[in-house]
């Protein structure tokens, strides 16, 4: 068929049903969307300078893998599909060329759930990019075709503050009004507390009257937080080095309490383990495949990229996996678990109270992570674009690090689910995108007026 092939329209019948063939005959989709079996409706927004006079709906029947049917919606199916989706043009053409992310497009808002929930669907984020991967395969004409997007160009690089003269001995001096050196003031009144002051004896007792479940349960997201403690201390290092190379002291001032605080994280999750659920066997068993992919890999890996290229792209891919997801995804979804199951239960009080510091300390690493991702972008608009690139791998492993926790359990105690988490986690997310994306339009002097509050 080569040289010879049909193009479909968008969201037409013949396209709808080449869609199909190409999804039915996709082995990834079919164990990706073994447990899927609702209906779901696809809207290309009605659009008359561009040729749309009208909304197009196609109805795809998906079931248990397979799609059983697909057609143009029509009579009843808009009211009872339990899922509908509608997004305006050139959405659907970015998505249909492979360059968004389908998660990614719904949890930004791009992709715009009309019916359903979006927690459910982030269960199944591999059906979904599998859904649009098919899709991207059939050779698709559009109504008009609208120019693609084109990065712009970035700058040049800035010189890095490349005068060899010390800033502290210079009329300028330290810069007081950044927001690195108010988190550097915070951390030195905040971020002093003691890992071996906090008391534990009660954590003690409290911890023998649990039930080998809920043990179990705590000794999973503990093995979870002492391992990623471990790597954010293990891995911060050479994004430190770049801001020195760079001479922004006022930023390094900052980052040599970060990596105090990563430290005493680290000590205060091993000494719960040790005096509180005395444990000392092998806890990687609680490791699974996303958690690893996120702690062994991407974190490592992002972070230690910045010893050979220390481009603007780079960093942001260093922060955005450490500040962002880490951190800013993850650790928070964590905390919030923990406060879920110790708070309204009264236990662990000791275990509670170094959490409250480390939150404290975690809110300012967050912050500082904004700020320089917010410099970045200010400064490069285009790696806007990079960034939330690599978000939507990031998120989608932190989504399934979440599930994962859940999965493990067919009872989950203390009264926890899921969807609390994946609601909470996408939320944080969100939050802090929409912060750094602001940061494209402003101009790069306007980030040293940011604040911590995040
Ligand atoms: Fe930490
Ligand atoms: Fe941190």
């Amino acid at each position: 068929m080569k040289g010879n092939v049909l193009k479909h329209e968008i969201f037409t019948l013949a396209w709808a049903q080449a869609w199909a063939g190409q999804l039915n005959r996709n082995p990834h989709y079919r164990s990706a969307a073994q447990k899927w079996e609702w209906p779901l409706i696809l809207i290309l927004e009605k659009d008359p300078a561009h040729g749309l006079p009208e909304n197009r709906e196609i109805y795809l029947d998906l079931w248990h893998g397979e799609c059983r049917e697909a057609r143009p919606a029509e009579g009843n199916d808009l009211q009872e599909a339990p899922y509908i989706i509608s997004a305006p043009l050139p959405v659907w053409q970015e998505i249909l060329a492979g360059q968004a992310d389908p998660m990614m497009a719904l949890t930004r808002g791009r992709l715009k759930l009309r019916k359903g929930n979006l927690l459910k669907l982030a269960r199944y984020t591999q059906a979904a990019k599998q859904l649009l991967a098919s899709a991207v395969q059939v050779e698709t004409a559009f109504p008009v075709n609208l120019p693609a997007v084109t990065a712009t160009a970035p700058p040049p690089e800035i010189a890095s503050a490349a005068s060899h003269r010390f800033a502290t001995t210079s009329p300028g001096g330290l810069r007081q009004d950044i927001l690195p050196m108010r988190l550097y003031h915070k951390a030195k009144k905040f971020g002093i507390w003691n890992p071996q002051d906090i008391d534990l004896q009660r954590d003690r007792e409290d911890w023998q009257s649990l039930s080998d479940l809920e043990k179990e349960v705590l000794l999973h997201l503990t093995a979870l937080f002492q391992g990623g403690e471990e790597a954010v201390t293990l891995d911060l290092l050479p994004l430190i080095m770049v801001i020195a190379k760079e001479r922004r002291i006022e930023e390094e001032l900052y980052l040599t309490t970060f990596l105090w605080e990563e430290a005493k994280h680290t000590e205060f999750f091993r000494r719960f383990l040790d005096e509180v659920a005395r444990n000392h066997s092998d806890l990687t068993r609680f490791h699974g495949p996303a958690y690893q992919r996120i702690f062994y890999e991407a974190l490592p890996a992002a972070m230690n990229a910045l010893l050979n290229d220390p481009s603007p792209a780079a960093q942001a891919r260093a922060s955005a996996t450490y500040n962002m997801i880490v951190e800013g995804t993850l650790a928070e979804t964590g905390y919030h678990a923990y406060y879920a199951m110790l708070e309204r239960n009264d236990l662990l009080p000791g275990l509670r109270e170094g959490i409250t510091y480390l939150k404290r300390d975690e809110s300012r690493h967050i912050a500082y992570g904004i700020y320089l991702l917010s410099r970045l972008v200010a400064r490069e608009p285009a790696l806007w674009e990079v960034l939330e690139k690599h978000m939507a791998i990031m998120l989608e492993h932190a989504l399934a690090t979440i599930t994962e926790l859940f999965d493990t359990y067919e009872v989950i105690p203390f009264g926890l689910k899921l969807e609390d988490f994946i609601e909470y986690a996408l939320d944080q997310f969100n939050k802090r995108m929409n912060r750094i994306e602001n940061a494209r339009y402003q101009r790069p002097e306007a980030i040293d007026a940011l604040t911590e509050d995040d």
